[in-house]
């Protein structure tokens, strides 16, 4: 039956490190791979009691939460968010996760062979979501502040018209890193001059424990769609996101999602707005960028202690990432003497945009789920695999 599968879905490969990153759910692997939030953290309680005042809202003839809903949100929870982004109720729609927002809007931008540029290495979901929507996929590089605008202006000076830039703007996935403020202003007046869309993925940004937050990029008016989520404050299983964007477009994808989904779960969204709305909200945020920077600080520490001058990071200020550089390694080799040692990361040619013999020196750990004992002893499992991959 393979033949029956579309040209698109034909095109789409599977990769070999996610076969191998399978073993990480051995019992005695301690995983810095994953890029899930730290699970002792969801706040349970918050959202049992939200789920029972969700309960309580009473459409015509029952309870809402169980009922279709508009496809673009309820509308109480997409008023609030509206607000808060300082935007029209028209210019918001609520999505199932931010991944779904990344999905749309390349499916409503993108006509096969249209250009897509991102920040290499990138989210692999945003490039999964790009590419089947047949977009070409242009990579630029980036540092400690984020995408490099001097090497976009350059790609754009030499004719790239992209459809639209994707920058995850606030700790990057997977590099932790922050655009800065001169390059926000800088992507902005590019998207105005040459006329592309800026979409700013933020689903990090309330994980902040250190430094200043710049501002979004999003405001009324602008080519700007941000996504947001409420997968890092809450928790991802309620696969509740949302964008802010110019309207004409936010239509569009509503009428995307109509074919997708119908609408995001009732249950979850009145869910969200309740937990939202619980005056523990904001406590269960700042404690839990507090609990982030323990682990984050620990993982630091114990990468510093176990290599050395081998290693080079940039300390994060938040999320839940560090992009390490381990000097003279190739980590994909590394991978399998380190999952043999019982520790896992994810090596960085798999976030390669253009060209998997990128990055290769590069790893991806993610600090958010394990103690800071647990990082400890992961970062002695990985000096010791390394020591075996140098010889
Ligand atoms: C950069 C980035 N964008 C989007 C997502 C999707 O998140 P969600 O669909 O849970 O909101 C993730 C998930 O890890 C991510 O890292």
């Amino acid at each position: 039956v393979h033949h029956l599968l579309s040209q698109r879905s034909r095109e789409q490969r599977g990769s070999r490190i996610r076969e191998l990153l399978k073993l990480t759910e051995r019992p005695d692997m301690l995983s810095l791979a994953g890029g899930l939030p730290a699970a002792d953290r969801f706040p349970s309680e918050i959202i049992t009691d939200a789920f029972e005042r969700a309960m309580l809202h009473r459409g015509p003839t029952g309870p809402q939460a169980l009922q279709y809903a508009p496809t673009e949100g309820v509308g109480m929870l997409r008023e609030r968010l509206a607000a808060e982004a300082d935007c029209s109720v028209d210019s918001t729609l609520i999505t199932t996760g931010s991944q779904q927002g990344l999905d749309l809007l390349a499916r409503v931008l993108c006509d096969p062979g249209d250009v897509v540029i991102t920040e290499d290495p990138s989210y692999l979901g945003a490039l999964q979501a790009f590419r089947f929507a047949g977009a070409r996929v242009v990579g630029v590089p980036g540092d400690s502040d984020g995408l490099d605008t001097e090497a976009l202006a350059t790609l754009l000076a030499g004719g790239a018209r992209p459809k639209f830039v994707y920058v995850c703007s606030n700790f990057g996935n997977p590099t932790g890193a922050t655009l800065s403020s001169a390059r926000r202003r800088h992507v902005l007046d590019l998207a105005e001059r040459y006329g592309f869309l800026v979409v700013e993925d933020d689903p990090y940004g309330a994980l902040r424990f250190a430094g200043q937050a710049p501002q979004s990029m999003f405001a009324p008016g602008r080519p700007v769609v941000r996504l947001r989520s409420a997968s890092k404050v809450l928790a991802p299983g309620l696969r509740v996101g949302w964008m802010t964007g110019p309207a004409t477009i936010v239509t569009a994808a509503g009428l995307a999602k109509q074919a997708t989904d119908l609408h995001t779960s009732s249950l979850n969204q009145l869910i969200v707005m309740e937990a939202f709305a619980d005056p523990r909200f904001a406590d269960h945020v700042t404690s839990n960028a507090a609990v982030y920077a323990e682990r984050a600080g620990a993982l630091s520490a114990a990468l510093r202690r176990s290599f050395g001058d081998r290693v080079e990071f940039t300390e994060p200020q938040g999320g839940m990432f560090i992009w390490a550089r381990l000097l003279s390694i190739d980590t994909s080799a590394l991978l399998e003497s380190a999952l043999d040692g019982g520790v896992a990361f994810v090596p960085g040619s798999a976030f390669a945009v253009e060209d998997e013999s990128d990055h290769t020196d590069r790893l991806r750990l993610s600090f958010a789920t394990l103690t800071p004992t647990l990082l400890q002893a992961a970062a002695e499992r990985l000096a010791r695999a390394a020591a075996v991959t140098l010889v």
